[in-house]
């Protein structure tokens, strides 16, 4: 049930009532005062302006006309034209009840789209680090809660696995005479950094990178050979870290830069008919009025360069074209840092001009900012290379490791794996997740694995801490049952939250930005500490009481333990 959405249609019908067709402006609010269950509809004021009429008459009006729902305990309008909604309290214990018998918490299907995720996307040969952990992250979440709304979700991995750098590994390799067969116990990344170096300095070796290159990209049998081992090491080394980092990619979902090759000729010949792109001093180019370099003019995206080989754009052009006409999305997101923005906005306007998606077509890019370190400078190591991923994982388990056996000294050693890894894992993500993508981060061991504050740790906690409630009364809490009868304005808070689940599930996949469930979560972590602290649950002598109690904790236990699932976070059953 979303709340939210059914006072905007209950305005809109009465706006209708009254004759008016103008909708857009109607902005629904929660007042967050001490009472949270009311909601102010702003707008009116500025349809009343669009229609020559007094406002405060208006709102008077459309009041009028929502009277009769059962969800509204009254709605009064105020100057100028402001209209306050009270929820009947009876009607949002009915709806708490609803959701008791609900495996779906009362969150309804949305009408199925072919959402096409790109996330994480790696380049192959180099480490998974630090700087992929959001773009696989967020992606991971959006895709999951995507499909927990009913749609069809096409995970892809839009892997960097033709690129520069395979000419300058096989270059390596040759120089040095290493042994294909020794290729999985190889660093790639080592020989990546070292032949880009050697590049910089040797010009016979820069050469002998590009010939390799070329080989490789006019399909020489025993270059791609080498290519598809190094690819295939790469692809094992990554599935790994996705299974520790529990996201739901695997190698299906993986459709690379290479997969689009064949397709890049026919491109440059489509976009230079259509006259999108030109020949420029040997290059294929197109110049987007939109986009102005530091001269002011035009800015040129190449898509060939001089020396015939396609580009970046040329590839994701490509892309494009192939995840609207083969695999029919009805909507594309980008994961990628906002360093790739200009290159995707541009994508996408040659996407729109060339005809490869229509122009009202659903395609965003949610970027993300960086992840820094203490001093604000980028998260690296003190020689300055990027964190590996792999290493920021086991670190988290084992500071998590730690943690659990302070708490817990007794545990054995198999609880205490098994807990270290969703404890640690889960702080990782969540602290990533917490955070309003469009912001550079802080990283910090501390906040993230603290019991205090917006982490999982405490949400995880405060899951374990419901549970322990039936276990003392021993009780299953798929066995308790009656009706919900809120008093205390802590309960009756907590249950309000309960019932915004959905709200908030919706706005997170609008803009595609996890932050705001966290943030939900944590709020309801928060409100049922309170309510745990303050309305006894144990010692309720009122059975009805005690019972509807028990209904309300059981019911912020689900919805913990859902809207950490769709963020892809594991709950924990013991501390
Ligand atoms: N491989 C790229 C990188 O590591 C990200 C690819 C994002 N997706 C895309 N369709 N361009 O930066």
């Amino acid at each position: 049930m979303n709340i939210k959405s059914i006072l905007k249609k209950h305005i809109i019908q009465s706006l209708t009532n009254n004759g008016i067709k103008k909708s857009s402006d109607i902005l629904v609010y929660n007042t967050y005062d001490k009472k949270p269950w009311n909601y102010q509809i702003n707008g009116i004021i500025n349809i009343a302006k669009h229609t020559n009429q007094d406002s405060y008459t208006l709102a008077k009006k459309i009041a009028i006309k929502m009277q009769i729902h059962e969800m509204y305990k009254s709605i009064q309008v105020s100057q100028p034209g402001f209209i306050n909604i009270f929820l009947n309290e009876t009607w949002m214990f009915k709806k708490l009840e609803k959701k008791i018998n609900s495996i779906r918490l009362d969150v309804k299907l949305q009408k199925p789209k072919n959402i096409v995720i790109d996330y994480s996307s790696p380049n192959i040969a180099k480490d998974m680090h630090v700087g992929h952990l959001r773009s696989t992250v967020i992606g991971d979440a959006t895709a999951r809660i995507m499909e927990f709304l009913g749609h069809n979700v096409i995970r892809m991995n839009h892997i960097g696995d033709w690129g520069m750098q395979f000419g300058m590994i096989i270059a390596y390799l040759q120089e040095n005479k290493k042994k294909l067969e020794l290729l999985k116990f190889l660093n790639f990344n080592a020989i990546y950094q070292k032949a880009k170096k050697l590049c910089e300095k040797n010009e016979k070796f820069l050469k002998k990178t590009q010939e390799c290159t070329i080989k490789l990209q006019s399909d020489d049998k025993c270059y791609k050979k080498i290519w598809q081992e190094i690819v295939n090491i790469t692809i094992h080394r990554n599935e790994k870290i996705y299974k520790k980092l529990d996201v739901t990619l695997s190698k299906k979902h993986i459709l690379g830069e290479s997969f689009y090759k064949d397709m890049l000729p026919e491109i440059v010949k489509d976009l230079k008919n259509k006259r999108i792109a030109i020949e420029h001093n040997g290059a294929i180019i197109v110049f987007l009025n939109t986009f102005k370099n530091r001269n002011g003019d035009p800015m040129g995206v190449t898509i060939k360069n001089e020396d015939g080989r396609f580009l970046y754009a040329a590839t994701d052009l490509a892309c494009l074209k192939y995840r609207y006409e083969v695999l029919h999305a009805d909507q594309i997101l980008y994961y990628t840092d906002s360093r790739q923005h200009r290159h995707l906005m541009q994508i996408i306007e040659i996407g729109k001009k060339a005809g490869y998606i229509p122009n009202d077509f659903q395609i965003e890019h949610h970027m993300f900012g960086m992840i820094l370190s203490k001093n604000n400078r980028p998260f690296k190591t003190r020689s300055g290379e990027n964190i590996k991923l792999s290493f920021l994982l086991n670190e988290a388990i084992n500071r998590a490791k730690t943690i659990a056996k302070q708490k817990n000294p007794a545990i054995s050693n198999k609880k205490l794996n098994l807990l270290a890894k969703k404890i640690g894992i889960g702080a990782i993500k969540y602290f990533d997740l917490s955070k309003n993508r469009s912001t550079n981060y802080t990283f910090n061991w501390k906040n993230i694995l603290s019991f205090n504050g917006n982490t999982a740790p405490y949400i995880q906690y405060a899951y374990t801490r419901i549970l322990s409630i039936f276990k003392k009364l021993e009780i299953s809490m798929i066995k308790i049952k009656g009706k919900i009868q809120l008093t205390e304005l802590c309960e009756i808070k907590l249950g309000f939250k309960l019932l915004q689940f959905e709200e908030i599930i919706v706005e997170t996949s609008k803009k595609g930005m996890p932050h705001i469930l966290c943030g939900y979560l944590y709020d309801l972590a928060t409100l049922f500490s309170h309510f745990y602290e303050n309305c006894s649950i144990l010692f309720s002598k009122n059975i009805k009481t005690h019972n509807s109690r028990l209904i309300l904790s059981f019911l912020t236990a689900r919805t913990i333990k859902q809207g950490l699932k769709i963020i892809g976070i594991s709950t924990i059953n013991y501390m």
